[in-house]
């Protein structure tokens, strides 16, 4: 089948590249003409597990191509994906902006019947907004589909691969024959394609993210709690993951959720609640929680230096949002470090995959270390913010030599804290005992 991805970020890039590997024809439009040709010349934009093997593959074979043109894009297609942003508004409501531009201009450009579908993250009734869009200025039939992505960054190919669920929203017979024709070869291990309609399609997204993000939450509120009463947040975890009915996942305490879905999403369902005369309390506090959730530490830290932290040298380790991404959008590390500076310190980061985004944000307000070892020179604390992999073992001997005093905040509770005491480091973490 030829389709057409409007929007290669994220979603888009995946998308489309996945859905070349299942052996359709397909075709990215971006509007930023400098990714399009990094695209073009074999260079991918994001970092992403698996990512690479498949794009090159499916380029070299001609199923992948890349164009700024929106017509040259959606030429023949007869499936067009819109993987476009949402980015909160003034209200924190979801700006539909960027989508119903392309579906106005969509309109000009259909030729013959098309499935248009709205992979991005949007408003109950958005679907109605974008086939009145189109329809203002189409001359051929269409039909506007809900097809919300629910893949995670950092594990993106292999969700959107070997889904555990795809949702489709449509009350049309012929788009639904379509919709399920190309996601058939994603689910062959019985997973099933939900239809439904659109606006609960479109309500199951935001539903989902607000769910996990109220989830973190409870098990972040859970950890203060332990704090103040001495006990121990990751035996209450393993003692309540173990049900059945809560399940182990998603109960990891830290210093809040961020990147590009859950903060817009959770307030996008509040924005639109309320709009509807509905006070959904449990987001309010979910949202209000999290925000002080993410800088914690910054309170501890203070402490320790008795309130003062000029001239002070922080490393921090980690500064994507969560393991194997290099997005930093809504990271909890870069709240973290805005706060230091402001507070006259110095910063010495370092991340696997993310310091080239948080350049082109913090220039050299900061310095960008070689690896995990270099950060720690001199420094009078370390600072963890991501649960990177490479983090979880480290040489504790040099790092105690490297630092100017061997102190750890951790936000992602790596380390046990009998393994801290052992090796002397004094070590705040999260729900859990301080080890002095
Ligand atoms: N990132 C995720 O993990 C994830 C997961 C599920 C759903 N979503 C949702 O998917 C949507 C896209 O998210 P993303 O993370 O891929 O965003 P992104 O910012 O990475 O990508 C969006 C792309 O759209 C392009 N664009 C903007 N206007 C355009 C236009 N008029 N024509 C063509 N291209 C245009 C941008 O240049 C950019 O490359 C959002 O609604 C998001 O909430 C994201």
């Amino acid at each position: 089948m030829k389709i057409a991805v409007v929007g290669t970020g994220y979603v888009g890039l995946v998308t489309g590249t996945c859905f070349a590997e299942t052996g359709n024809t397909v075709t990215c439009v971006d509007i930023d003409a400098e990714k399009v040709r990094d695209l073009q010349n074999g260079k991918i934009p994001i970092y992403e597990p698996g990512l690479e093997a498949i794009f090159f593959r499916n380029e070299k074979q001609g199923r992948l191509h890349f164009t700024t043109d929106l017509k040259e894009g959606i030429e023949g297609a007869k499936v067009i994906f819109l993987a476009l942003p949402t980015p909160p508004g003034e209200d924190g409501s979801a700006d539909l902006q960027y989508i119903l531009r392309v579906a106005e201009d969509l309109g000009h450009l259909l030729e013959e019947y098309a499935v248009i579908v709205d992979k991005s993250t949007v408003p109950v009734g958005t679907a109605e907004l974008v086939t009145k869009k189109i329809t203002a200025n189409a001359s051929v039939e269409f039909d506007v589909v809900s097809n919300p992505e629910f893949l995670r960054e950092g594990v993106a190919v292999e969700d959107f691969m070997k889904p555990d669920r795809v949702v489709i929203g449509t009350t049309s017979e012929r788009a639904k024959i379509v919709m399920q024709k190309l996601y058939d070869p994603l689910v062959r291990q019985g997973n099933p394609i939900l239809f439904m309609d659109e606006r609960s399609a479109e309500l199951t997204k935001y539903a989902a993210n607000a769910f996990l993000a109220t989830k973190i939450t409870f098990m972040n509120e859970i950890a203060n709690l332990c704090e103040k009463l001495g006990a121990d947040v990751d035996m209450v975890r393993k003692g309540i993951g173990t049900d059945s009915r809560i399940g182990k996942r998603f109960l990891f305490p830290g210093i809040g959720y961020g990147g590009s879905c859950f903060p817009k999403d959770v307030q996008a369902l509040a924005k639109s609640s309320s709009d509807h005369d509905y006070d959904f309390k449990i987001l309010r506090a979910v949202m209000d929680i999290n925000l002080e959730q993410k800088t914690k530490l910054i309170p501890r830290i203070k402490d320790y230096f008795s309130g003062d932290l000029s001239g002070k040298v922080f490393a921090v380790w980690g500064l994507a949002f969560k393991p194997y991404t290099d997005d930093i959008r809504e990271a909890p590390a870069l709240y973290n470090i805005q706060q230091l500076l402001e507070a006259g310190a110095t910063v010495r980061a370092y991340d696997p995959e993310a310091m080239d985004n948080v350049k082109k944000i913090h220039g050299n307000t900061l310095y960008f270390a070689i690896d995990e070892y270099d950060a720690l020179k001199e420094a009078d604390a370390l600072i963890i913010a991501t649960e990177w992999p490479v983090f979880r073992t480290p040489d504790f001997e040099k790092m105690g030599e490297l630092m100017g005093n061997k102190v750890i905040f951790d936000g992602r509770n790596l380390f046990s804290i009998t393994e801290m005491k052992e090796k002397g480091f004094v070590y705040y973490s999260i729900g859990r005992e301080i080890v002095k």
